[in-house]
């Protein structure tokens, strides 16, 4: 159950200003399960009867959205830039929900990028207490050793302390670069091109390929899609809580 000040629950539900849903309150024109309703009282919006002049209010939570994008590199994960740069929320042209972005990614970053309006989800998906898979592609300076490869799975220092195990596999090496594949699951700032640094081989470009299984295969970079039923319940499966937070 979640008490809220029934002003507050009406003004956030458009009704009106805090002010004016105060005045009506006091006009007598809010009822709570039939009864006049009183300035500052606490109602549970999801099992209480609200009405304003006796029309009901809708109580049903907004659909929730689930929605990929295949985030361009040139772009920054915010919900709002001060300076004007341009965002992921301005690659969501079409979708008129609002969401929010799952955790994010550098600027010069692309691939898999997933938003939401599931807080719960959201904060399950982001938070390093659960930890949810993440994999990356690295083109890096170098060609990267078999011991190198071997410290990334067992963990390197980082200046936040070791980094988790790791899966690292090798894709692809050329004279003076290699393409390696790297699954984790923490979500520190800058990791994986702090992994690669530690290891000495600097990221050239980074790409997050699959968060959680979810991939953005088949979308063209700035595009988006939302997510079928069964990338949902992948999703909501993927959400596993850490041994010692057990
Ligand atoms: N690791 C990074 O270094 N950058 C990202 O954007 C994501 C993971």
């Amino acid at each position: 159950m979640t008490l809220i000040r029934l002003q507050k629950y009406l003004a956030e539900q458009g009704i009106g200003s805090r002010r004016a849903c105060e005045r009506l309150i006091q006009e007598g024109e809010v009822s709570v399960d039939g009864e006049v309703a009183e300035i500052g009282q606490q109602v549970d919006p999801a099992s209480q009867k609200i009405a304003v002049k006796g029309e009901a209010i809708r109580t049903e939570e907004p659909e929730k959205i689930y929605v990929v994008l295949n985030k361009p590199a040139n772009v920054i994960t915010t919900a709002k830039d001060t300076h004007g740069r341009r965002t992921v929320m301005d690659c969501l042209r079409g979708l008129e929900e609002r969401v929010f972005p799952i955790g994010r990614l550098d600027q010069d970053v692309d691939g898999v990028l997933l938003f939401t309006n599931d807080g719960e989800l959201a904060y399950q998906l982001a938070h390093p207490k659960f930890l949810v898979n993440k994999t990356y592609q690295a083109w890096i300076k170098g060609e990267i050793s078999s011991d190198a490869l071997k410290r990334l799975r067992e963990g390197v220092p980082l200046s936040d302390g070791m980094s988790a195990p790791a899966q690292a596999k090798l894709l692809k090496s050329r004279k003076n670069a290699s393409l390696v594949e790297l699954t984790i699951y923490e979500g520190r700032k800058h990791e994986v091109k702090r992994m690669f640094d530690a290891v000495g081989h600097p990221v050239d470009k980074l790409r997050r390929i699959a968060f959680a299984e979810i991939k953005a295969t088949g979308l063209r970079s700035g595009e988006w899609r939302r997510l079928t039923e069964a990338e949902v319940d992948v999703l909501r499966k993927s959400v596993v809580l850490q041994p010692e937070n057990i």
